[in-house]
């Protein structure tokens, strides 16, 4: 009776069997993989939240299905202000990042066609893609001196290829895609006739000193999507609003637009009140992302102190950027292993396979939005058991 799209949704793996376990049975448990800004105290209160949404409008459906222009206006000042000119018909709200996705695969694929994806990155898109019936080929990032770059040998495409997704800055590691690496998506993107999405929900946080090759949204030459919203932006997932930007060559954006328009208008799925307090949101975001970036630095700060007082040979890897720490397990340490035994501690974090981090590099990955006690508490339970892995 059911679409083979949903046959992911009978695997459930051993760490999250037990992490449920612990849970049924009233167990506490530090969810160190939590980066939900609400639940680390950051966020938009019920007072403004409410004078933002409850004006005039709210009770109208706007008819433009790429979503009302007074939002549209205010994402293109957004992208003004990073320095890049993107015009406001070029824009295409959603009710999220996720939701652009799918929009995409919809415009650029047929059932079996296939997406580049890079690897290691957050696994959002093996759900997506599977209700889209796509299929995701990845291609490798590899640490080069340190940095991220594209390990060119493992970008191939197939007939099926229709498209190369980038994350800048990537989730978990940080990397933002390089001059040379936009160079290489290009020329590869030219040559096989396919389109980049680039998401860039986590534009606005790069680490201190760390300069920022910005938006790829001043793309010209090549079909290029590039993806953020609301959820990262003005940290108000619960708003529900992402976009897109349509940018390459005028005749393909003008086509794309055409046709998004059709994708949109199918589900009209972003809500007045959400778009209406839009351009305040855009406007007034920065302290809360400041506040984020100085959170994000000072458990990053406190996890440097937990690895050198510890004595443990685990290792931080640099993070240009974003809201997760990598953490390098010492040699010999299973990430398994280790995960079942901080559950046991009461601690739940993410293994770095979760995110395809490579085999020969074990590590786990944590959230450093966390409330600093929480946090503490949480590294805790990790050094307890990192002395028993
Ligand atoms: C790189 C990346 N893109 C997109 C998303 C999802 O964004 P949204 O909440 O807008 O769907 C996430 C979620 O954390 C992410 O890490």
């Amino acid at each position: 009776m059911f679409s083979d799209r949903l046959s992911f949704a009978d695997s459930s793996n051993a760490l999250s069997k037990a992490k449920e376990k612990r849970r049924v049975a009233g167990l506490p448990t530090i969810d160190m993989t939590d980066a939900n800004p609400a639940n680390a105290g950051f966020g938009w209160s019920v007072v403004e939240l409410g004078t933002l949404m409850r004006r005039e409008g709210i009770q109208r459906q706007d008819p433009d299905a790429r979503g009302l222009a007074s939002a549209r206006t205010a994402i293109a000042d957004y992208y003004t202000a990073r320095g890049v000119r993107v015009a406001s018909e070029r824009l295409f709200l959603s009710a999220s990042t996720s939701e652009s996705y799918s929009w995409l695969f919809k415009l650029l694929c047929n059932p079996g066609d296939e997406i580049l994806v890079p690897e290691p990155a957050y696994p959002l898109l093996e759900v997506i893609a599977a209700l889209e019936g796509v299929t995701l080929r990845p291609y490798r990032m590899v640490q080069l001196a340190g940095e991220w770059v594209i390990d060119q040998a493992s970008l191939t495409a197939s007939r099926q290829t229709r498209a190369i997704v980038c994350i800048n800055p990537s989730n978990p590691t940080g990397a933002f895609v390089s001059r040379r690496d936009r160079d290489i998506l290009r020329a590869f993107a030219l040559k096989n006739h396919c389109a980049i999405i680039c998401d860039e929900v986590f534009l606005d946080y790069p680490a201190e000193g760390v300069a920022s090759p910005g938006t790829w949204a001043n793309e010209t030459q090549v079909a290029l999507y590039v993806l953020s919203g609301l959820s990262k932006v003005a940290l108000a997932p619960q708003l529900k609003v992402g976009w897109i930007v349509v940018a390459g060559p005028t005749d393909t954006a003008a086509e794309s637009c055409r046709r998004l328009e059709h994708i949109a208008d199918a589900f009209l799925s972003v809500n007045t009140p959400s778009q209406i307090a839009l351009p305040d949101l855009l406007r007034r975001a920065e302290p809360l992302r400041v506040a984020v970036r100085t959170r994000v630095a000072q458990n990053e700060a406190a996890l440097k102190t937990f690895i050198t007082s510890t004595g443990h040979p685990s290792r931080l890897l640099t993070r240009p950027a974003g809201w997760m720490a990598i953490l390098a397990l010492p040699p010999g340490v299973a990430e398994e292993r280790f995960l079942f035994n901080a559950l046991d501690e009461g601690v739940w974090a993410h293994p770095g396979y979760f995110y395809g981090m490579p085999t020969a590099l074990p590590s786990v990955i944590l959230s450093l939005l966390l409330d600093p006690q929480v946090f503490a508490q949480g590294l805790a339970g990790l050094d307890r058991a990192l002395r028993r892995s």
